[in-house]
């Protein structure tokens, strides 16, 4: 950079490159540690508004109140156990059983009747599937003590004196298992099945509910079945069954 002075002007010549130089090194509001006279600085501006930020905080942030302690836990406090009579497959069976525990449970692990199957242990597969008071419940979603003084019927109570029931039967001759794993839960479902369709009960397949009798149809089994899934896919031979026993030849 060369610069010539005339008089009190002073010109000044730059060299190419030279530009940026100078540019960086002149005087900027936002320069960092540079002070100049009164100028605001970058340091003094950040300081400045983090200085207001808190202090425009600080009402809030005591005027917020404390937060509750915590508890020490959030478990409730156990249950003790309890006597309950369970009448299952005709026979009372006294038992000592915590409050939590599922129907499913008292009959598999305190009964030691392990034909009621276990599948998703959350109401959506079926497999747990038992009459109570000959309406179909999912014993995974019961609790054993609201069942004391009701009727309880698992798969090992379908059949009488040695004879198998008529749907026992139907599903060994229609074929309606594999691996059998959810064919308890589907035997009673069908059980009670055939006696809301006796009893005429609608579903959400019925066409018309003012109707007196209903329908035998494929889609009503389905419909009424549906809440007992088979991962072997034996759907169709499992409504061929229950047909042959609605229609009487089993
Ligand atoms: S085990 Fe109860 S519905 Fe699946
Ligand atoms: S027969 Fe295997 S799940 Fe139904």
């Amino acid at each position: 950079m060369q610069g010539e002075s005339h008089g009190s002007h002073q010109t000044v010549a730059i060299e190419p490159g030279a530009e940026h130089e100078a540019h960086a090194a002149a005087p900027s509001a936002f320069d960092g540690d540079a002070q100049h006279g009164s100028q605001l600085t970058r340091r003094g501006f950040l300081q400045s508004a983090l200085a207001a930020a808190t202090l425009a905080q600080a009402p809030q942030a005591l005027a917020q109140p404390k937060p509750a302690p915590v508890a020490a836990t959030l478990a409730p406090p156990d249950a003790p156990p309890q006597a309950v009579v369970l009448n299952i497959n005709g026979q009372d069976h006294r038992l000592t059983l915590e409050p939590r525990v599922t129907l499913l449970d008292a009959l598999r692990e305190t009964l030691a009747m392990n034909g009621t199957k276990k599948g998703c242990d959350r109401g959506q597969c079926g497999a747990c599937t038992v009459l109570v008071n000959g309406r179909r419940v999912n014993s995974c979603l019961t609790l054993a003590v609201m069942a004391e003084g009701d009727r309880i019927v698992t798969v090992e109570g379908l059949a009488h004196g040695g004879q198998l029931s008529p749907l026992q039967t139907a599903f060994i001759e229609h074929d309606a298992f594999q691996c059998g794993y959810c064919t308890p839960g589907q035997l009673c479902s069908a059980t009670a099945l055939l006696d809301e369709m006796r009893a005429h009960s609608a579903s959400a397949a019925t066409p018309d509910v003012r109707q007196q009798a209903v329908a035998w149809s494929d889609d009503e089994i389905r419909e009424r079945m549906s809440g007992n899934l088979c991962r072997c896919g034996a759907y169709p031979n499992i409504v061929s069954a229950i047909r042959s026993v609605a229609a009487g030849k089993v």
